[in-house]
């Protein structure tokens, strides 16, 4: 492997699809704790991650308390309810068996938000798209959740939240867009097939339906 000559090699290649076929959205966490400075190596791969100008926008909010948590906890109740009255007959039966969260195990909770008025980056790229700045931290996110696989530790994206109300929760300054929560732990089980996939709500399909040539 020689990184510097522009090539990681077959090996790495191999060993890096394979991380890439054993991430895995994880809601069945173990309660065992995580060290800190795995925690630590974790963020820090994620603060590798490419963001439009350099402006790196994501912030991360460690949720310890359990004041917020019990916030994020009741949002995510309410919010699945509202949720699940958007479906009817067996769909509605299939998403009530759904397990959408694993806050309660989860020894780790981490709030990212994506700090709108950054001037770090000048600007550069988000004045004709402002979005991108959000997708910067997107792209943190989808590191964070390879980093944390490669040692171990399993995370679950919950998306199922008011994001005033985890706003308001953590005290996030003005102007701190919320882009998701994340839950932390070790999985109960180390799965190769998507939970949704498993439990018959959504599997993977044919990658070739999504390739299009102009
Ligand atoms: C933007 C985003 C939001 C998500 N929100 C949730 C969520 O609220 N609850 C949940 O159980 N999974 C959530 N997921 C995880 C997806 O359900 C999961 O990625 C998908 O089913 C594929 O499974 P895999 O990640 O194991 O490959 C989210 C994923 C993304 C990318």
């Amino acid at each position: 492997m020689n990184p510097v000559e522009g090539h990681f090699g077959d090996q790495f290649i191999e060993a890096f699809d394979e991380l890439l076929r054993w991430r895995r959205d994880v809601r069945h966490f173990k309660t065992d704790p995580i060290d800190d400075d795995v925690v630590e190596g974790i963020l820090r791969s994620a603060e590798l991650s490419p963001s439009v100008g350099n402006s790196q926008p994501w912030r991360w909010v460690d949720v310890r308390s359990p004041e917020p948590r019990a916030v994020v906890k009741e949002t995510f109740m309410r919010c699945n309810a509202d949720a699940l009255n958007g479906y009817r007959g067996e769909r509605a039966q299939k998403y009530l068996s759904l397990k959408l969260a694993g806050l309660d195990q989860a020894p780790v909770h981490i709030a990212v938000f994506c700090e709108d008025g950054t001037a770090q980056g000048h600007g550069l790229g988000r004045q004709t798209m402002p979005e991108t700045l959000a997708y910067s931290v997107v792209t943190a996110i989808g590191s964070l959740w390879l980093a944390a696989r490669a040692r171990g530790v399993g995370v679950g994206w919950i998306s199922i939240v008011e994001p005033d109300d985890v706003c308001a929760a953590l005290d996030v300054p003005d102007g701190w867009r919320f882009v998701a929560y994340l839950c932390l732990g070790y999985p109960v089980q180390v799965e190769s097939t998507p939970e949704l996939e498993r439990a018959g709500w959504q599997a993977r399909t044919d990658p070739r339906a999504r390739y299009f040539v102009r």
